[in-house]
């Protein structure tokens, strides 16, 4: 008798170890397989397996981990059987039992089939207010007798892990939700961001457009007025200009950064629009002798948009693959539709592909961070593609741009939504 209790007791300590064991996994599935593997090593299972309610229809019951005819651990989530199908769980879901062990029963595989005779017990695994699965446990493998303190432990066992598989599924919920939040955390600040650097570039802009503009006037009127044969003065006066002209180029693509809310919407196709902003560059095009494919879709969806400004985002993008590009590259446009992924409507696609350097990986993630650039010497400002989003975000578009392979080929995909769409 006292050894009996000796072992019990002992049970208890293993059981109180186990449970600070397997809180210490990494995931519900790594809690599930642990649960298995430590309850046969160190709990002195023999058969055992788990089992848990199908959320979508409470009838089933799904496969967690479980030992084969073989006594080997192996996954079984493909399994999913109707609680009816096992009478002593069908008990237990009935009256909401913790445990219920039979004597000289079929012993079955997980396709049914009967294996060998035996005990049984099959324990609800609850979560503190509801059976959520069932741990089954036999005989087959050792053929020991099952004694009413057995029952106890694997009842024991299923409570604790019942306990700790619901902690894990929040624990994972929670991560999932903070790492949502994170995101949208990262997209709030880029947003205040980009806010005040608008602001202030509007701001400066406004300020510096009217001298630049008097300055130019200025300049052209002294280049025509100056009648010298110094080459130095003319030269001078040249360069001057150049460089009025580029502060100008900056001062009005911060304007056009900030013009947000003024959008002139109509039902637009972007294939046409697309062929426009191709016109529209055709001498940068012909100059390079860059050789462009259209991939269009026949019969594109339309979309509501300002024509002007997505015109500008086409042709910001052609621009950049173009100044990557020597010869014998590439340019691949395609446009198609397509279902949007995360929300029950159509999308139109343009994807504007080259054959280049790609992007530099050091500047990937900032890209849409206003003046970033790798041109500045040959007159980039880094505010094309800060202007892209924006423009892109006041259609509630999407823009993503990668390469496609690492240090060859960008490609940039603007997500459009169609209209007539929800
Ligand atoms: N197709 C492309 N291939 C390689 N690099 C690109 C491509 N498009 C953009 N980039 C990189 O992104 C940078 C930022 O582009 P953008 O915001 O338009 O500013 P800018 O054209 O004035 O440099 C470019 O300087 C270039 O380094
Ligand atoms: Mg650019």
């Amino acid at each position: 008798m006292n050894v009996k209790k000796d072992v019990f007791e002992e049970k208890l300590k293993i059981l109180h170890e186990l449970g600070n064991e397997l809180s210490l996994t990494k995931s519900v599935k790594d809690l599930c397989r642990s649960a298995v593997e430590l309850g046969r090593k160190r709990l002195g299972f023999d058969r055992l397996s788990t089992w848990f309610v199908d959320a979508g229809n409470p009838k089933y019951i799904i496969g967690s981990f479980g030992v084969n005819e073989k006594g080997n651990v192996r996954e079984e989530t493909a399994e999913r059987v109707t609680i009816d199908g096992d009478p002593a769980m069908k008990q237990i879901h009935a009256k909401q039992a913790h445990s219920l062990m039979r004597e000289g029963v079929p012993l079955r595989d997980n396709s049914g089939n009967i294996v060998g005779h035996g005990s049984h017990i099959i324990a609800a695994i609850w979560n503190g207010k509801e059976i959520v699965g069932y741990l089954s446990t036999d005989n087959l493998l050792r053929h020991k007798p099952f004694t009413e303190q057995d029952r106890e432990i694997t009842e024991l066992f299923a409570s604790t892990f019942g306990h700790l598989y619901s902690l894990k599924i929040a624990e994972e919920a929670l991560q999932v939700a903070y790492g949502q939040l994170k995101d949208i955390q990262g997209q709030l600040i880029q947003a205040a961001k980009m806010e005040v650097v608008g602001g202030l570039a509007t701001g400066v802009a406004h300020e510096v457009k009217n001298p630049l503009a008097i300055i130019l006037q200025g300049l052209e009127y002294l280049s025509k007025k100056i009648k010298t044969g110094d080459e130095d003065i003319l030269l001078t006066l040249q360069r001057m200009r150049g460089a009025v002209k580029k502060a100008k180029g900056v001062v009005n693509g911060l304007l056009d950064f900030s013009t947000f809310s003024e959008l002139n919407l109509t039902p637009q196709n972007l294939n046409s629009v697309m062929e426009s902003s191709l016109f529209l560059i055709k001498h940068q095009i012909d100059k390079r002798g860059i050789r462009i494919t259209k991939d269009f879709a026949d019969r594109l969806p339309p979309v509501m948009a300002d024509k002007n400004k997505v015109e500008q985002v086409f042709i910001n993008v052609l621009l950049n693959a173009l100044d990557q590009l020597s010869e014998d590259d590439k340019l691949i446009i395609r446009t198609y539709a397509k279902d949007s992924l995360d929300e029950d409507r159509k999308s139109v696609i343009v994807e504007v592909e080259d054959t280049g350097p790609g992007i530099p990986t050091d500047i990937l993630s900032k890209l849409f961070d206003p003046f970033v650039t790798t041109r500045r010497a040959s007159g980039g400002t880094g505010l094309g593609l800060s202007i892209v989003r924006n423009i892109m975000n006041m259609h509630n578009g999407k823009i993503d741009i990668g390469n496609v392979k690492e240090g060859h080929g960008a490609k940039v995909t603007l997500e459009f939504i169609a209209q007539g769409q929800t």
